[in-house]
């Protein structure tokens, strides 16, 4: 069970660990240690109050100590239950740094320590939120707005998680009247990592609720066009193996959605020699899809033949309770994209007919009637972090060299800012590519003072218009 100071994490003494694979990390990304380098001496968040909610990884660790490096006062909770590394967390807690997280917390718990998280100096909130997925930004909305007697109609992934958070807001209503609305008057804007949590910013415009400004950090190329497809190509076979330890070639894998977690997701099961399946909704991406070769059908058409479901859409319902009823036998379901609700786990659990046996925390299988069996892994929440530890560092670095310049820009700038949803210009998403060059090898060419002047472009950049998709 965590202990009870300033921070919650599972063991304390993992810390040393931690900190060798943080150190590890750290030569695995060369963009935020030159963004430290950099920035560190000029502490551009010097004294700023920082909430992260994200994934406390070995990754996280390092992008934590990066804005303490620029100066920031930093709490940190994860932004999943599963998602948590022991180790890191303890690393980042003996620092001194106070952090709210570890691995299998209950929803209630999550939601505490995203409280926890928010509460600077005992009765303070953050001046910017680093968020992923949109929880904090969600709490802080909704408690502001039960103080505010205003309604809003965004839900989070189930209705059981929803009451979690009523009770919770009910209860800071009582012991702190009020706090939310302090909270937001000092909050200067969110930085937000994930696909979903940008759809969420992007509802809240359109509905005029959004309090503060936002960067969306996904939309940078250097993040969605890395991070979501290089990464989840190598993490999501790692889930699979750490959770089931199955040989992938020759069984035919289904991929719901061909977005950049899908293509990653695809093209890594076929590397493995899987024969892949594409479900889509969107014919420019099911035509992609059909164009690399896979096939491209409905989930309905797959069913008791597809070995391994994996969904990756970001979007609810994807895989039924009748869709998991008739899958084969021995069947692997599991999502990778950001909440459970892309599959019908709620259904599954309360289905009369159907037993679970878990097998290890993370991995349970269900049985219907007297019939078939399936696997579900991490409950139905993002695999690569509930049955493994995320991507790696390298690609992690391109992600959250953007966090950390978006931290940045959001704060020098936060009296121009608009309560809407920004990204990081051309050149910097470009700079963030280029720090990443020299540690693989990469030789660069460069354009003649000529040349650029034909492509009508400066020669330092930025190389391609906005609307230039890559
Ligand atoms: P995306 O928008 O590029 O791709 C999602 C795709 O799913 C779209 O092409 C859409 O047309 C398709 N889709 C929507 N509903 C569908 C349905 N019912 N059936 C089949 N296809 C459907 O989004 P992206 O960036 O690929 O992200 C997907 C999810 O993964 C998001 O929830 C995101 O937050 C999450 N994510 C998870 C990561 C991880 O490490 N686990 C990393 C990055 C993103």
């Amino acid at each position: 069970k965590p202990s009870h100071q300033d921070y919650k994490v599972a063991d304390l003494s993992l810390a040393d660990w931690g900190r060798k694979e943080i150190e590890i990390a750290e030569h695995e990304m060369p963009g935020l240690m030159s963004i430290r380098k950099k920035y560190a001496p000029l502490q551009p968040l010097k004294g700023v109050r920082v909430t992260g909610s994200l994934h406390m990884t070995i990754q996280t660790a390092v992008l934590i100590e990066t804005l303490v490096d620029l100066g920031a006062s930093v709490r940190w909770a994860s932004c999943n239950i599963f998602s948590t590394q022991d180790h890191a967390a303890a690393a980042i807690a003996v620092t001194g740094v106070p952090v709210f997280a570890w691995k299998g917390e209950s929803l209630e718990e999550y939601w505490d320590c995203t409280l926890d998280a928010i509460t600077h100096n005992g009765n303070q909130g953050p001046e910017l939120v680093v968020d992923d997925g949109g929880d904090v930004t969600l709490f802080i909305h909704k408690g502001f707005e039960m103080e505010n007697g205003d309604t809003w109609a965004q839900s989070p992934s189930s209705n059981h998680e929803e009451q979690v958070i009523k009770n919770l807001l009910q209860r800071v209503g009582k012991e702190r009247p009020g706090f939310f609305t302090n909270v937001v008057k000092a909050w200067r804007g969110v930085s937000e990592e994930t696909t979903t949590g940008v759809h969420r910013l992007y509802q809240m415009v359109e509905q005029g609720k959004l309090l503060i400004p936002a960067i969306n950090v996904n939309d940078s190329v250097t993040k969605s066009k890395f991070d979501n497809l290089y990464g989840c190509r190598e993490s999501l076979a790692d889930g699979l193996k750490r959770a089931m330890d199955v040989m992938l070639a020759g069984k035919l894998a289904v991929v719901c959605g061909y977005g950049d977690v899908g293509k990653g997701c695809a093209h890594s099961l076929r590397a493995y020699g899987c024969r892949v399946a594409v479900t889509e909704i969107d014919p420019i991406n099911a035509l992609q899809a059909a164009m690399e070769g896979f096939e491209v059908t409905t989930v309905e058409d797959t069913l008791g033949r597809g070995d391994i479901y994996v969904t990756t859409t970001g979007n609810k319902d994807v895989l039924t309770f009748e869709h998991m009823s008739q899958m084969k036998d021995q069947a692997i379901v599991c999502n990778i994209g950001h909440f459970d609700n892309e599959i019908q786990v709620d259904r599954l659990n309360e289905a009369k007919d159907v037993s679970r046996t878990n097998i290890k925390p993370q991995v349970d299988r269900y049985k219907f009637g007297e019939g078939r069996e399936i696997f579900l892994l991490a409950e139905g929440r993002l695999v690569n972090l509930g049955c493994a530890t995320g991507h790696p560092s390298f690609v992690m670095s391109n992600s959250f060299a953007n966090q950390t310049l978006a931290q940045i820009d959001l704060w020098a700038n936060k009296d121009k800012y608009e309560k809407t949803v920004y990204r990081l210009s051309k050149k910097l998403d470009e700079e963030v590519a280029r720090l990443h060059l020299e540690k693989i090898g990469v030789k660069l060419t460069r354009l003649t003072v000529d040349q650029a002047a034909y492509l009508g472009v400066d020669a330092d950049g930025p190389y391609k218009p906005e609307h230039y998709r890559y």
